[in-house]
């Protein structure tokens, strides 16, 4: 699988917002595009990409599977209906988006169904979301870890998940950080600012590569051209072991992203 490391997040963003955001993105030189059947855009970030002039073979496509569609046979009518929003023949990357509520669906016939629609032509690779380290288990148990392309989780400078992290390593399952800027919240951050001063950088730009530089993949998110540009940018910055060490220290645990249905996090 190659998932480029700096990716287009969508969460949010409807309509014409979501068209304009992805034709942007795609203009600046993004190629991985972060979608999800409960996002509502499907469709918009469909359109944006048919009218791009990026050929298909250079943009990787993600998209998440929500949790009503868990089950073997909704899950695979379910990505039909994502592909069709979409206007692709395959997605590259299909997620489970969390785990099933109250495991109402065993994770092994999520990740059974992924893998058959996978050797069914729609997806090239599968993966998982918002899994904790006693569900990957499982999901390596049904799959195996070869098969799990990564584990999209919530990452920034505020929690830096060092257990799921380290525990995707050592399986060998990439790691993707949600949310990478913590919803906004890092362009206050002192610590953060102080490097970015230093730097002639922007908060996002040193956030970004601070995520970089530890191997994980990104997908901020931007209404605003300006802004995707220099999130974009990020992937040029090299930031000294000092600086990587100071932000390591802004660790507080805070979760942004606990619906009422979450699992038991790690
Ligand atoms: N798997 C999951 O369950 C899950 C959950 C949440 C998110 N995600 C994915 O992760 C993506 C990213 O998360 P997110 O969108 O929630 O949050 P985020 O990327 O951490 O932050 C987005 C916020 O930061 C602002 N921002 C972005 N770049 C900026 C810059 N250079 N300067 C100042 N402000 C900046 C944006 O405002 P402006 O629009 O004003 O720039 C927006 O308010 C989502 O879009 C989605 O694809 C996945």
């Amino acid at each position: 699988m190659h998932m480029p490391q700096l990716g287009l997040g969508t969460f949010r963003l409807q309509g014409q917002q979501a068209i304009d955001s992805v034709r942007n993105g795609l203009e600046l030189g993004y190629r991985h595009i972060d979608t999800a059947q409960i996002y509502g855009n499907e469709e918009e970030v469909g359109r944006a990409l048919a009218n791009a002039k990026v050929a298909r073979g250079e943009v990787f496509v993600t998209t998440k599977i929500w949790t009503e569609n868990l089950d073997s046979e909704r899950l695979a009518a379910s990505l039909k209906e994502s592909l069709r929003k979409l206007r692709l023949e395959q997605v590259d990357l299909t997620l489970i988006h969390w785990p099933s509520p109250g495991k109402a669906v065993p994770v092994a016939e999520s990740m059974q169904a992924l893998l058959a629609a996978r050797e069914a032509g729609h997806t090239k690779a599968i993966g998982i979301s918002n899994f904790p380290v006693a569900l990957m288990r499982e999901a390596i148990d049904a799959v195996g870890a070869h098969n799990i392309a990564t584990n999209q989780v919530e990452l920034h400078p505020y929690l830096q998940n060092r257990t799921v992290a380290a525990f995707a390593r050592d399986a060998g399952i990439h790691v993707t950080a949600y949310m990478p800027l913590a919803y906004g919240k890092v362009m206050d951050d002192k610590v953060i600012g102080a490097i970015a001063a230093r730097l002639q950088a922007t908060p996002a730009q040193m956030t970004l590569a601070w995520l970089l530089a530890k191997g994980y993949a990104v997908i901020p998110s931007s209404t605003k051209r300006a802004n995707l540009a220099s999130n974009l940018d990020a992937t040029a910055l090299v930031l000294a072991p000092q600086d990587l060490a100071a932000i390591d220290a802004l660790d507080r645990g805070e979760r942004l992203v606990s619906p009422e249905f979450a699992p038991e996090w790690d």
